[in-house]
C-alpha cells in the first residue's frame, strides 16, 4: 500500500456505511482475482475504483450487490454481514444498494416514467407492480426525481428506446435513487457515453451523492474524471488496492504503479 489518507480512515468520522473486511473472490479454485480488499466506506461523497481492465473492479461491486458470491471474508451492511446471505434477506438488501450500469438497463419499451418507477418495484406488492400501479407518493417522488437528473416532467412518457445514452443514463440514475438506496453502485457509468455527456453524468452522481448524503462507489475508466468528481481515490492492481487517498494525492507514480508503465511521468 503506498498511500493511505487519514482523513478517509479516522476513527470517530462519519459511520461506516459499507466495510469490506478481506475480501475475495476465487472464480477458479487457487486464483484469486480480488485479494483480501479491506475498505471502508462512509456517508460522504463519491469514491472512485480505478485500475486496469480485468483487474476486478467490476467482481468487487458485484461481490457487494451479491450478484457474485464472495469466496470469503465479509460485507457490513447496514449492521449485518451479507457476503452470505440468501433469498429474502439478500432481496432486502439488493432494495437498499442502487446500481447504476453502463449500458443503462432500462426496458426499452416502458416510459421513462415507467423506468423510474421500477425502482420501486422491491417494494411494493407484486400485483401492484404487475398492473403497473403505483401509490401517488411514488409517483410524484419519480417526479421529483425526474427533475433533480435534469429531465423535468416532459420526458416522464417518452419511450427509453427514444432517449439519447445522456438522457438514459439520468434515468438509471433517477430509477436508483427511487429505491431510497443506502448506498449507490455504478459500475463504469460513463463508458459509453461521449465526453461532455461523461463529465455531466459524474456531476449529476456528485450532487447526489452530496444532496441525499448517499455514498457512491462508482468503476471509472478515465482518471481525469475520477480526480475531478470524487472525493476518493481506490486503486487497483492485481486485485489488491494499491491507493487510497485524496485526488490530489494521487501521483503519476502511483498510476504507474496501478496501470504500469512510464507514460504517466
Ligand atoms: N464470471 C466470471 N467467471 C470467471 N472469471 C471471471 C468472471 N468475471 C470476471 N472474471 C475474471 O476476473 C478478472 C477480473 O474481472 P473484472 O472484475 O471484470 O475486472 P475489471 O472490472 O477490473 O475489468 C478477469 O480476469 C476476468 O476475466
Ligand atoms: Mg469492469
Amino acid at each position: 500500500m503506498m498511500a493511505m489518507d487519514e482523513a478517509v480512515r479516522q476513527p470517530g468520522a462519519a459511520p461506516v456505511v459499507l466495510r469490506l473486511d478481506r475480501l475475495r473472490k476465487e472464480y477458479r479454485p487457487g486464483l484469486p482475482v480480488l485479494k483480501d480488499i479491506t475498505l471502508d466506506f462512509d456517508k460522504s461523497g463519491v469514491t472512485a475504483i480505478i485500475g486496469p481492465s480485468g483487474t476486478g473492479k467490476s467482481t468487487l461491486i458485484r461481490c457487494v450487490n451479491r450478484l457474485v458470491d464472495p469466496t470469503s471474508g465479509s460485507i457490513w451492511f447496514e449492521g449485518a454481514d451479507i457476503a452470505q446471505v440468501r433469498g429474502s434477506a439478500l432481496r432486502a438488501v439488493r432494495r437498499r444498494i442502487g446500481m447504476v450500469f453502463q449500458e443503462y438497463n432500462l426496458v426499452e419499451r416502458l416510459t421513462v416514467m415507467e423506468n423510474i418507477l421500477t425502482g420501486r418495484l422491491g417494494y411494493v406488492p407484486l400485483w401492484r407492480a404487475y398492473l403497473r400501479r403505483f401509490a401517488e407518493q411514488d409517483i410524484a417522488r419519480a417526479f421529483e426525481l425526474l427533475e433533480s437528473v435534469g429531465l423535468g416532467a416532459d420526458f416522464a412518457n417518452r419511450r427509453a428506446d427514444k432517449l439519447s445514452g445522456g438522457q438514459r443514463q439520468r434515468v438509471g440514475i433517477a430509477r436508483a435513487i427511487m429505491q431510497s438506496p443506502a448506498l449507490v453502485l455504478a459500475d463504469e457509468p460513463t463508458s459509453s457515453l461521449d465526453p461532455k455527456t461523461s463529465v455531466e453524468i459524474m456531476e449529476l452522481l456528485a450532487d447526489i451523492s452530496a444532496k441525499q448524503s448517499i455514498p457512491v462507489i462508482v468503476n471509472i475508466h478515465n482518471v481525469e474524471l475520477a480526480k475531478r468528481y470524487a472525493r476518493r481515490i481506490v486503486g487497483m492492481t492485481g486485485g489488491n488496492v494499491v491507493y487510497d487517498g485524496k485526488p490530489d494525492g494521487l501521483t503519476a507514480q502511483h498510476l504507474s504503479e496501478i496501470y504500469g508503465g512510464e507514460e504517466w511521468q
